[in-house]
């Protein structure tokens, strides 16, 4: 195929700008266009605050709506469409870069996008630049470590509460993302689990109004924010 572009779905890490890798640096700095999920209320993007200094003053940016909605329907029609604005670029020869936080395969919406690709332009030519995880980020903020010798480590969500959590043997450390509710139930998990004893919360970790929560007790009495993590071990 002829001047047919490529996307690059990029991680732009936790927060800290440099946190950011050397080749997702290159990659951002010769884009031809920028897209990026934002939030339906609000056009704002932290991945584009992130990746501001790399960005050349006359790159387009395109914030992609993604309704935050349990409506399937509404997402999925969404995401084709959002799909078939980057696959249009694509056909321009343009090289495209999606920015997501973190890691762009851990909890991103560039899953979405990943699969939209595949059934709008199979033949799409696609690169992923892995980013430093918000959960890395907060082992390395703290010094701890997350994982070692014979262990496990259970990456999971805590939108739902703790279930996750209570359902799994064998596991010597969580990491616990979307820990912003159930706060009261991920505390409960955590007890019956063993894995109360080691656990910190982090909020914001590597940006301005960062938190280490040691007593994540005290998470129930206030709202977390929703760029809240717990890491737990037993
Ligand atoms: C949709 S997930 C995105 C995860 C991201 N792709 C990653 O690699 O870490 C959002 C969750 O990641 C966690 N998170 C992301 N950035 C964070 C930060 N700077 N500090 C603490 N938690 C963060 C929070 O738990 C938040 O609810």
């Amino acid at each position: 195929m002829e001047n047919v572009g490529k996307l690059f779905g990029v991680g732009v890490g936790p927060g800290d700008p440099e946190l950011i890798t050397v080749k997702a640096v290159r990659v951002i700095k010769e884009a031809d266009i920028i897209f990026t999920a934002a939030s339906t209320k609000n056009t704002y993007s932290l991945a584009v605050e992130i990746a501001s200094p790399y960005i050349s003053p006359s790159t387009p940016i395109e914030k992609m709506s993604f309704p935050m909605t349990k409506n399937v329907k509404e997402v999925e029609t969404a995401w084709v469409q959002n799909a078939k604005q980057i696959a249009k670029s694509l056909n321009q020869g343009k090289k495209a870069v999606f920015l997501t936080l973190g890691d762009p395969t851990t909890y991103s919406t560039f899953g979405y996008i990943l699969k939209k690709m595949d059934c709008i332009m199979p033949e799409a030519d696609i690169e992923t630049i892995p980013g430093i995880t918000s959960f890395h980020a907060a082992s390395a903020r703290l010094n701890r470590i997350l994982v070692e010798g014979e262990e496990s480590l259970l990456v999971t969500s805590g939108a739902f509460g703790g279930d996750r959590i209570r359902n799994v043997d064998g596991v010597e450390n969580v990491a616990i993302v979307k820990a912003y509710k159930n706060i009261k139930d991920i505390n409960k998990a955590l007890k019956e689990a063993g894995l109360d004893k080691k656990c910190v919360a982090v909020s914001k970790c590597g940006r301005k109004n960062e938190q280490i929560i040691e007593n994540i007790e005290t998470l129930e009495k206030r709202a977390p924010d929703y760029w809240t993590l717990i890491l737990a071990s037993k």
